[in-house]
């Protein structure tokens, strides 16, 4: 607790030893469940920057934020994602000692994040950022609940995910309750979300065929049944519909309550040990 009572907000400065000799296959050994955390890892350093960005611009502003909102909420979510883009340009320089084509795969992404921040206004940006900030709080929680990585995935990449879904948990209203506060549109949101589902997903899918391309796993039979088990589960049932949650007009992050989940790996003795320095915003 701080001083005014108000829970403590953690910003972990963390750092997670990659094996690179494992940077296709580290998820249990399942190809194709690694390259789509490898593919998501790919385009987060400049989401991210582009997410602090966004907020960025709220703050700057003399009372730019609304009420419900405040300066301290607003820097740990800046000081959080900064961590997390700092680790996934050490992960993905990693996937890229195997993937080499990677280094021209993320220019692509840092040159369409800039294409987006020419292309939409202060009030879009916020929107995305909330937009995004939900899918990535849907998969957290999924990671966290143990339904995304295996028993044996190595301990290096299984932990840096783990990390990071704990801190999207913790901080996965803020953006949103900007938005909300400031009054801004639930048209704009639910447009973005459905631009997202087109234009994120798509990206993804063409960056795992690729990954798996080079692993030259594109035409294994095993591997697309197992794509067709991943996309039939209970797994994916649960994100398609914490996704469509996202579009109510009463929608909002707590309706689902992760505390259990954030208790549980805020103590977990794993994450600790990659943990170099806790400071309490
Ligand atoms: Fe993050
Ligand atoms: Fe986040």
């Amino acid at each position: 607790m701080s001083d005014d009572g108000a829970p403590t907000l953690w910003v972990r400065d963390a750092k997670f030893a990659l094996d690179a000799t494992r940077a296709a296959d580290w998820n249990g050994g399942s190809v194709l469940q690694s390259q789509v955390f490898n593919a998501l890892s790919t385009f987060l350093p400049a989401g991210e920057a582009f997410f602090v960005a966004t907020l960025k611009e709220v703050t700057d502003r003399a009372g730019g934020l609304p009420d419900g909102v405040t300066s301290r909420e607003a820097d740990w979510f800046a000081r959080q994602e900064s961590v997390h883009l700092r680790q996934h340009r050490d992960y993905n320089a990693c996937i890229a000692l195997r993937h080499p084509f990677l280094l021209g795969f993320l220019r692509y992404v840092d040159r369409s994040w800039v294409l987006v921040r020419a292309l939409t206004t202060k009030q879009s940006r916020l929107a995305l950022t909330a937009t995004l900030e939900h899918v990535t709080s849907i998969f957290a929680r999924l990671t966290l609940q143990g339904r995304t990585l295996h028993e044996d995935a190595d301990c290096g990449f299984a932990t840096l995910w783990r990390w990071h879904s704990l801190e999207e948990l913790e901080h996965k209203s803020v953006v949103f309750d900007t938005y909300q506060g400031l009054g801004y549109p639930l048209r704009i949101r639910r447009i973005m979300m459905f631009s997202v589902l087109i234009i994120f997903a798509t990206e993804t899918a063409v960056l795992c065929a690729l990954l798996m391309s080079h692993e030259r796993r594109l035409g294994s039979k095993a591997s697309w049944a197992e794509l067709w088990r991943m996309l039939r589960s209970k797994t994916a049932g649960a994100a398609w519909r914490q996704y469509w949650a996202f579009f109510s007009r009463d929608f909002h992050p707590t309706d689902i309550d992760d505390s259990d989940l954030i208790a549980k790996w805020g103590a977990d003795a794993g994450i600790r040990s990659f943990v170099r320095r806790s400071v309490a915003q």
